[in-house]
């Protein structure tokens, strides 16, 4: 038997009892005639002692160990004289009467304890290094505490785990596929499912009613701190359903997790906005509810009232009213301007309305308007003695919205307004159902090309589709987007009006989408789902900044993994059984 118990496991109770723990040396420390070394396992550290006075040459092997060496020790639970009441296994310690190494190491290129000196590259080239650490660790023991949940809800709720294939026909819609090439078809590719959307509907033809499948996805597209090119997604559907019955179920899933993982409950029902509301709100279909500063459009305020070129020349004029930010100094209002304009932003400018403490206004257009005007403003700002009023302007409304919502999640930033641990949660519905695409020069499909459009709108269809409205939803927690979906079509007129519309021919979209509208002939049910990403669902109960930090192997911003250096160059041999060649452009 290699252990008798685990490094996490032993308290005051256990003194006196004689134990065998085996893990990693994590430090070593000698203090006069003592040598300590905590152990460290999966489940905690222990500390280890050695006394050179009675076991010589022990405590000279002992010493001899280097970090990440396994060990085995047998010795005695004994009460420690300096306890750690930051350790769970603080009261006590084992003095050691056997050692064996197991293994030695070499010296580790980072320090492998929760405050490290290893670099984000470093920890994800010695990723397997970096999961040694408790801090680390825990996001996989939570992940797998989701996932665990998440199953046990489903499955009390009826639903049926079925996986879908990962190697499928690639779709252009949505993102990049990524692509596999087939060496017993030439010149054919598999593409990697970006999720198993069209698998699960058809599912559903198939009588199963109710699918779930904690489902691998893959997107070729540009990664930020909650996207990854290779992630994970909670993937449900169900038949016979409106939007409303999966808005209740999966508003129930919420819930379940959030009492069972955090123990903390929600308020029910979810507020719902509608994507007009929110984007007219907050300028984002993913608005961050733990804080107001909620937009005020001051069209009527603002523009052709003075002489301010740019106002008078917007189509959208908007403001936000900072709390007690009157008081912001010339350099810190620098630093929002720089911080509008810069290049991910976009913004031209940035203008500023202090409220005095006698209630008077000055601001940074004060040439331009009168007393009035800008009494009107704090006016329609709400805005008290003390305040900041931050005003951004633009030509195109989606756009000059988009930037101030950047800025007001800057503002709820400074101050300190996002909490990591309070959640809001809400449910953004009516999407629009397509979007003008400027690089393809027709209408997308906002969610996917699967998605049914609200009864009503079908009319529009025909008259103004860019108007139509989504039977779609998302689920949003802190400004997060973390899961969605829709109710489907599942008539194949339908569908291929769609498609149409899309700038699909009707052979294109047979060659693609065929498998699909072929089996809508033969009774498919009305049906819909959701998808969940579990990736960022792990992360906000974590309270990680990144989604990286929850996945065991996560590719770097660029999208290689640093650890396996890939992707890579494929022998010469292989290329040919793909029968590829290979031209990199210069
Ligand atoms: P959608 O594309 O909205 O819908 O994805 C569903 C959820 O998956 C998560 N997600 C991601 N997480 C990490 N990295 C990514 N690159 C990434 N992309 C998406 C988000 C998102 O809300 N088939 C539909 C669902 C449906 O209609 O049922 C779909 O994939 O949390």
């Amino acid at each position: 038997m290699y252990r008798t118990k685990t490094c996490g496991e032993l308290r005051l109770s256990d003194v006196g009892s004689e134990v065998t723990l085996a893990g990693w040396v994590q430090r070593l420390r000698k203090m006069g005639g003592m040598t300590f070394i905590d152990l460290r396992d999966r489940y905690g550290i222990t500390q280890l002692v050695f006394d050179e006075a009675k076991q010589a040459e022990l405590c000279e092997r002992a010493n001899k160990l280097g970090r990440e060496y396994v060990v085995q020790v047998t010795g005695t639970v004994s009460e420690r004289y300096n306890k750690n009441p930051q350790l769970p296994t603080g009261d006590i310690e084992i003095v050691v009467t056997a050692l064996t190494v197991l293994n030695a190491s070499e010296v580790p290129p980072f320090t492998i304890e929760d405050h490290t000196d290893g670099g984000d590259d470093l920890r994800m080239k010695y990723r397997y290094l970096d999961l040694r650490r408790q801090c680390v660790r825990a996001n996989l023991e939570l992940r797998h505490r989701v996932c665990l949940e998440v199953r046990r809800f489903l499955d009390s709720k009826g639903f049926l785990e079925i996986e879908t294939p990962i190697l499928v026909g690639s779709t252009p819609e949505g993102a990049r596929d990524f692509v596999v090439p087939s060496r017993m078809n030439p010149g054919q590719f598999y593409a990697l499912p970006q999720s198993p959307q069209t698998l699960k509907q058809l599912l559903m033809v198939a009588g199963v009613d109710r699918y779930f499948q904690i489902a691998k996805c893959f997107r070729d597209e540009d990664l930020r701190a909650d996207r990854q090119p290779e992630f994970t997604q909670i993937d449900c559907e169900m038949s016979f359903v409106e939007q409303n019955d999966i808005i209740t179920l999966f508003e129930e899933m919420a819930v379940y997790l959030f009492k069972t993982i955090r123990g903390c409950d929600l308020p029910t029902p979810f507020l719902r906005l509608s994507w007009d509301e929110a984007m007219r709100r907050f300028g984002s279909d993913k608005p961050d509810m733990r804080f107001g500063m909620e937009f005020v459009e001051l069209m009527d305020v603002l523009k052709g009232t003075g002489d301010f070129a740019v106002f008078n020349e917007a189509k959208y004029i908007g403001g936000i009213c900072a709390e007690g930010c009157a008081s912001y100094t010339r350099k810190q209002l620098d630093q929002l301007t720089d911080f509008v304009k810069s290049p991910q932003i976009g913004a031209k400018g940035l203008v500023y309305a202090r409220v005095g403490e006698d209630g008077s206004v000055k601001s940074s257009v004060d040439k331009f308007y009168s007393p009035e005007v800008l009494a009107r403003l704090k006016e329609a700002m709400n805005a008290k003695p003390g305040d900041l009023i931050l005003i951004i302007s633009g030509p195109d409304t989606q756009r000059a919205r988009k930037q101030l919502c950047e800025l007001r999640l800057e503002m709820g930033n400074r101050l300190g307004l996002r909490d990591k641990n309070k959640f809001a949660l809400l449910w953004v519905v009516d999407f629009p159902m397509f979007e003008w695409s400027d690089e393809e020069q027709r209408l997308m499909a906002m969610h996917h090309p699967f998605t049914s459009p609200k009864p009503e709108d079908i009319p529009l269809l025909d008259t103004d589709p860019a108007r139509v409205r989504a039977n779609a939803y998302d689920m949003v927690c802190n400004g997060v987007e973390v899961g969605g979906g829709s109710i489907r079509i599942h008539d194949s007129q339908l569908q291929a009006k769609i498609f149409k519309i899309l700038g699909f021919t009707p052979e294109r979209a047979q060659a693609q989408f065929g498998f699909l509208m072929n089996a809508f002939k033969y009774g498919a049910p009305p049906h819909g789902g959701l998808a969940y990403g579990l990736d960022r669902w792990v992360s906000l109960f974590a309270g990680l900044d990144s989604i990286r930090d929850c996945i065991a192997f996560p590719k770097n911003n660029s999208g290689r993994d640093v650890m396996l250096d890939a992707p890579s160059v494929l022998e010469p041999g292989q290329l040919d059984e793909l029968c590829l060649k290979v031209e990199t452009k210069s």
